[in-house]
């Protein structure tokens, strides 16, 4: 079994057979549920897995401990990823106390009806498991409000729940020094922008709150241990939870017939006329939401393209705004375009929700009618060339 540190053993487990997380996020690199096993005078256990990998998981633990009980199991998040074997695992070790706060333990009595073998810490308070001892901090909203995360304070390593996690799971390795970890940088800010993006302010407040630690060692409970690229990892998601932005544009567009996909590529021209090359061009009816949404969080600028569906916008671009909008997205550079048969509203409802969003529109809307025109294209590509001169500005 891999071991973190002397006696601290990765148990966690790969699942590459789920298709789409919390049933709707695509998983086309899976996605791995860490968990930690400390072997110390006291044998803790920090979060557990998928109800769906308990099996793999528990063979794990037996594997490291021989026989051995576990004395502790750490909760630090209850979302039932890390959480959903510990109905299970209370049955198979009776004896274990769980180590929770308040707001934990109301969960716990919720999900698995468990009242007893507790101990309830608070901020900044230690247990003692041997010669280790483990420090908790709360997190609340990062991503749920019982999240803590643990410190341990020999190897100054911190079990980080969420924190720092990504999707893709772990193969050969859970060190992030043993892999190449270019495969995890997209997916983390999609992950971080599809799961913890509502949070950024909660965030912050803990990245804040452990700067005062010593960390060599981030265990977080999705995607690899973070050792080597530590510091990359905690300026990204400082950086994400800043809602900074890159210079760069988002081009989302839904299209039924195909001409606000004409507009979409004259807008597109226009933010290279304009000087920005860095463009992103997303049909919303062949890429998932999650992918534009990781790249609302990366870049800039956005354009919407939705032609008038039912007086109303395109349904995967209305999706896509309130996607948007519930995590609060502060501060980008917006233009819209659409295009209308017999009645125009999309363009409409689009600008308004970018004034909604307190976001810069950098022009009025191209609205065609009945078929993308030159005149329309023309229009639309100079509206594409104000965004690129209004991102150069900013970045000046
Ligand atoms: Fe990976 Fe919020 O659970």
């Amino acid at each position: 079994m891999e071991t973190i540190a002397k006696d601290i053993y990765y148990v966690g487990v790969n699942d590459r057979q789920k298709h789409l997380f919390e049933n709707y996020l695509p998983l086309p690199n899976g996605v791995a549920y860490n968990s930690y096993l400390i072997v110390d005078e006291k044998v803790t256990l920090i979060d557990t897995v998928d109800i769906s990998m308990i099996g793999r998981f528990l063979a794990k633990i037996d594997t490291v401990l021989q026989g051995k009980k576990i004395d502790y199991l750490v909760v630090n998040h209850m979302e039932p990823d890390h959480a959903g074997s510990i109905g299970l695992l209370a049955q198979k070790y009776p004896e274990m106390t769980i180590v929770g706060n308040a707001k934990t333990f109301d969960m716990i009595n919720g999900y698995f009806d468990i009242t007893n073998n507790r101990l309830v810490v608070k901020e900044g308070e230690s247990l003692n498991i041997g010669t280790r001892r483990l420090t908790f901090y709360m997190a609340p909203m990062v991503h749920w409000p019982e999240v803590m995360v643990a410190y341990e304070d020999t190897d100054q390593i911190l079990f980080s729940a969420d924190a720092f996690g990504t999707f893709g799971t772990l193969d050969g390795s859970c060190l992030d020094k043993n892999l190449n970890t270019d495969r995890y940088w997209d997916d983390m800010r999609r992950y971080y922008a599809c799961i913890v993006g509502k949070f950024g302010k909660p965030t912050q407040a803990a990245i804040k709150k452990l700067s005062g630690l010593t960390i060599k060692t981030i265990c977080s409970t999705h995607g690899p241990v973070w050792q080597r690229d530590i510091n990359k990892t905690i300026a990204l998601y400082d950086k994400w939870s800043k809602y900074e932005a890159e210079q760069g544009v988002v081009v989302a567009y839904g299209t039924m017939y195909g001409n606000t996909e004409q507009l979409a590529e004259a807008f597109a021209e226009g933010v290279v006329k304009g000087g920005v090359n860095e463009v992103k061009i997303y049909n919303v009816s062949t890429t998932d939401a999650s992918y534009i949404l990781a790249d609302v969080f990366k870049y800039k600028g956005l354009a919407l393209g939705s032609p008038t569906y039912m007086m109303e916008t395109y349904p995967l671009i209305e999706s896509l705004m309130s996607k948007i909008e519930h995590r609060g997205v502060p501060d980008r550079v917006f233009a819209c375009f659409g295009g209308h048969t017999w009645a125009s509203a999309s363009c409409k409802k689009m600008t308004e929700w970018a004034e909604k969003m307190q976001w810069l529109s950098v022009g009025n809307a191209v609205d065609n009618r009945q078929g993308a025109k030159m005149a329309d294209l023309t229009q639309v590509a100079l509206l594409g060339e104000a965004m690129a001169k209004e991102i150069l500005n900013q970045y000046k």
